[in-house]
């Protein structure tokens, strides 16, 4: 993975407000799409430069020249709202002097905030929900005609499994591969279930047709990507319920995530395979038995626990206990005795005490993370906790808990780093690093981004490194083999 596509995708995953733009070509007219939130998000903006161009428009990385604009934009906490609405705002200068141009709020607050974005910003012409992209350049030609148009229309079966993505971000390395959408875990703090609708997978042969040509296109890793990756399963389609109806033959020839994470892993050893999110829940000893088996799958977990507390976890509906998590935890070491982990941390939810915020930090000092994306809780309107609970917590105590969290991780994360010096490891090579083109870089299968002379390197190929020196955020190091 490329260290300015990483960014992004770090970023990405803290549902953050970052930036793609793009060219796509053609000539009906000239696009340009900004992306927000999580990786599925930026996944999803693929999709939507797929449907575009079919459709005969042009992509543009300057806003300016743009006919259409995009922005696919987050719901997730309150503060990607805010920087959403921001932008819009820096947009209506541009629009003063094109009056013409149209302007397109997608994705998750698009479908939180529907006809209100209709009215409350006057030069929104289009307003459309994750599961409507194919219904774009329609909405486009009536825009165009001077009627504002709304598609919010959430679905039970579309995976747009038969749209082959227009890659925007990366460096013909890696790509995202979207499994499954939507969510049905219902997290008591979360949007995502009433912003991207129910749970459904895609049909694997798909994935593995999307993995395959990915490949053969000189790709090198491809990230499995879905709100609950655990919870994949292909019967045919349609929500999981179905599922029950059928025969037990019908059943048995369900594919599961294991079974999908070992086809994508047998394309080709030297395609790296990473998938992400699992939820602590679902993640069985399957899937991690699948991991170990195969060198190419990477030997890297991103289990979001979000607390340390159980009376916390059971009120935000998680479905696991301290306890829980903390055996699965065990069983990724057990397996997986090299494995990275990283999580997600929520502080200050409602009615979080001091005693079980204290236990989200012994939680982390137990589990020993790699990684973690931490935030204050923000709550969403329309969601459970919203309804139903007071956001009781002051935000003053929310801070300096986050504040205490983010210490202790970055301890953790330097510890982690550190116990790595004198090790070796195996590192698909990125190119030049961003700091110092001097030196090159990429990430081991833990996903830590290596750094070191470049010797014979060459980007897309597997070498082997030893670590000589480490931040909390990179492993410097020197290359000790290359591997063919
Ligand atoms: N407030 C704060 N953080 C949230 N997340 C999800 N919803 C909220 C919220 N309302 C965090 C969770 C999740 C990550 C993607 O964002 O930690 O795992
Ligand atoms: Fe944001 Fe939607 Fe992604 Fe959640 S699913 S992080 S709300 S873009």
């Amino acid at each position: 993975m490329h260290a300015a596509e990483n960014k992004v995708i770090d970023e990405a995953r803290q549902g953050e407000a970052t930036v793609v733009s793009t060219s796509l070509s053609n000539e009906k007219g000239k696009v340009y799409i900004e992306s927000y939130g999580c990786q599925m998000n930026f996944s999803d903006s693929e999709i939507v430069a797929s449907v575009m161009a079919e459709n005969g428009y042009a992509g543009t990385r300057n806003m300016e020249e743009a006919d259409v604009i995009f922005l696919n934009t987050c719901a997730i906490r309150d503060n990607a709202e805010q920087r959403i609405r921001h932008r819009l705002s820096e947009l209506k200068g541009i629009k003063k002097h094109k009056p013409e141009m149209l302007v397109g709020v997608l994705g998750c607050m698009a479908e939180r905030l529907k006809e209100k974005f209709l009215e409350e910003e006057k030069l929104v012409d289009m307003v459309v929900g994750p599961d409507a992209y194919r219904d774009l350049p329609n909405l486009v030609n009536q825009a165009t005609d001077g009627d504002k148009g709304m598609n919010v229309f959430l679905s039970l079966e579309e995976t747009y499994a038969d749209i082959s993505p227009v890659r925007l971000t990366g460096n013909g390395l890696s790509a995202f591969i979207s499994i499954m959408r939507g969510c049905d875990n219902m997290c008591t703090f979360c949007v995502v279930p009433f912003t991207r609708g129910r749970e459904r997978s895609r049909d694997f042969e798909s994935i593995m047709q999307e993995a395959r040509d990915l490949f053969a296109n000189g790709y090198r890793e491809v990230t499995l990507l879905g709100q609950n990756v655990d919870s994949y399963l292909w019967f045919g389609g349609g929500p999981k319920k179905e599922f029950r109806k059928l025969t037990d033959e019908e059943r048995s020839n369900a594919v599961d995530f294991a079974d999908l994470l070992e086809m994508v892993a047998s394309i080709s050893p030297q395609l790296r395979v990473r998938f992400t999110t699992s939820h602590p829940r679902d993640l069985t000893d399957k899937v991690l038995e699948v991991m170990a088996r195969h060198n190419n799958i990477c030997k890297y977990i991103h289990l979001p626990v979000q607390s340390g507390n159980t009376r916390v976890l059971s009120v935000m509906n998680r479905g696991y206990s301290r306890e829980w998590y903390l055996e699965r935890m065990e069983a990724v070491r057990r397996i997986i005795p090299d494995c990275g982990i990283s999580t997600d941390i929520i502080t200050g939810f409602c009615t979080e005490t001091e005693e079980e915020h204290a236990e989200t930090l012994s939680l982390m000092e137990q589990s020993a993370f790699d990684y973690a994306y931490m935030f204050k809780y923000s709550e969403r309107p329309g969601t459970p906790a919203a309804k139903k609970m007071q956001d009781d917590v002051p935000e003053d105590v929310k801070g300096r808990r986050l504040q205490e969290v983010i210490d202790l991780q970055g301890r953790l994360s330097l510890q982690s780093n550190q116990n790595d010096i004198g090790k070796e490891f195996e590192v698909l090579v990125e190119g030049p690093s961003k700091k110092n083109p001097e030196e090159y870089c990429g990430r081991t299968s833990q996903n830590k981004m290596c750094v070191f002379p470049r010797g014979n390197a060459e980007k897309g190929k597997y070498i082997r490194v030893k670590v000589l020196a480490c931040t909390s955020a990179t492993l410097l190091t020197e290359i000790t083999g290359y591997i063919d």
